[in-house]
């Protein structure tokens, strides 16, 4: 058997910088350790509520918090990472350093699978940090466009991380030394798909544009759409995702009328923008049903928009369906 390369390897060979190299070869280190927590689960007594409501205003779970420790801890040590956030911490925090880069992250996506054991995941936005000055909160509000670098890690039946630098898509599955195998060094999504992905409970609370659509899948072959539409719903974006990328797809989280003054409920600097980059290196697009997610401009760091991502033919079916009202 031939030996795959691992992630050393591949870097190697990517023409990104050296710097941002370092910072993902340390996150790759952060996701490994993540994934022997997620594995240990009861044995480790890390299943379960933590019994503290984060920044989110939503439960933590013990996982939450182990995992946010984890790579915040790998962060602070890097001497390239000038500044991070997380989904589980109210505010940034500066590391000390100066200059390199800000990294966003969730570090524990699909919280409500953990104890069920499904996938659950880790996903991660590296930005540039300001040159010359501490990183403050306005610093991180930059369009997804901005991006270095994104990647996640899906803890399923394998441990895999996905990456994007410089360009494409790439995919290494964690092996039994502890090394990430390059498994996928060609990642795409087809433009065509007859799957969708959205949590139908909600339907009654969507809007018009998204009930036409998600009507049309479901009228198969003899209705508007013409094709039988298959459907999924992990409840973990990155499983979401992960299986759009490897067959095609589209995933939706709509606003909906439960909390009308949210957008929706994904969060933009670590969950939609750095998925959007790697839908959109992988050939898919990603739109908040009129701008793509990466020309948005944050305003707030903890900020929620209504996502749609997959299959790029399939994302403009829900597109012109949001154009038409
Ligand atoms: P998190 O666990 O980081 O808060 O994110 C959960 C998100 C996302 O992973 C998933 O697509 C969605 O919540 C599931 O929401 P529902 O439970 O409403 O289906
Ligand atoms: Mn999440
Ligand atoms: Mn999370």
């Amino acid at each position: 058997m031939t030996t795959l390369t691992d992630l050393a390897g591949w870097l190697s060979d990517e023409p990104a910088g050296d710097e941002v190299k370092a910072v993902v070869t340390v996150i790759a280190g952060a996701c490994a350790r993540i994934s022997k927590v997620v594995a240990s689960g009861a044995i480790s007594g890390s299943l379960g509520a933590a019994g503290v409501v984060n920044v989110q205003d939503e439960e933590q779970k013990k996982l939450d918090i182990i995992t946010n420790d984890i790579l915040r801890d790998a962060l602070q040590g890097c001497p390239l990472v000038a500044g991070l956030a997380s989904e589980e911490l109210e505010t940034v925090e500066a590391t000390g350093a100066v200059g390199g880069f800000l990294v966003t992250f969730d570090p524990l996506d699909g919280s409500s699978n953990i104890d069920v054991n499904v996938s659950v995941g880790t996903i991660f936005s590296i930005l540039p940090a300001p040159a010359g000055v501490a990183p403050s909160e306005a610093d991180f509000l930059l369009p997804g466009r901005n991006q270095v670098a994104a990647g996640y890690a899906v803890y399923g039946p394998q441990t895999m991380l996905v990456l994007t630098l410089s360009k494409g898509v790439v995919g290494f599955t964690l092996d039994a030394d502890g090394a990430w195998r390059l498994t996928h060094p060609t990642v795409a999504i087809p433009a065509d798909t007859a799957e969708f992905a959205i949590n139908m409970s909600n339907q009654r609370h969507w809007a018009a544009p998204v009930r036409r659509y998600i009507d049309g899948c479901l009228q198969g072959k003899t209705g508007l759409r013409g094709k039988n539409f298959n459907m999924r719903w992990v409840a973990s974006m990155v499983a979401d995702v992960h299986r759009i990328l490897m067959r095609g797809g589209v995933f939706m989280y709509p606003w909906d009328a439960r909390e009308p003054d949210k957008p929706g409920k994904l969060r933009l600097l670590y969950e939609a923008n750095p998925m959007s980059l790697i839908v959109e290196r992988a050939g898919g697009k990603s739109t908040d049903g009129v701008t793509a997610i990466l020309d948005l401009q944050p305003t707030k760091l903890h900020q929620r928009v209504p996502v749609v991502l997959g299959s790029a033919n399939e994302v403009e079916v829900v597109v012109a369906e949001t154009a038409a009202g």
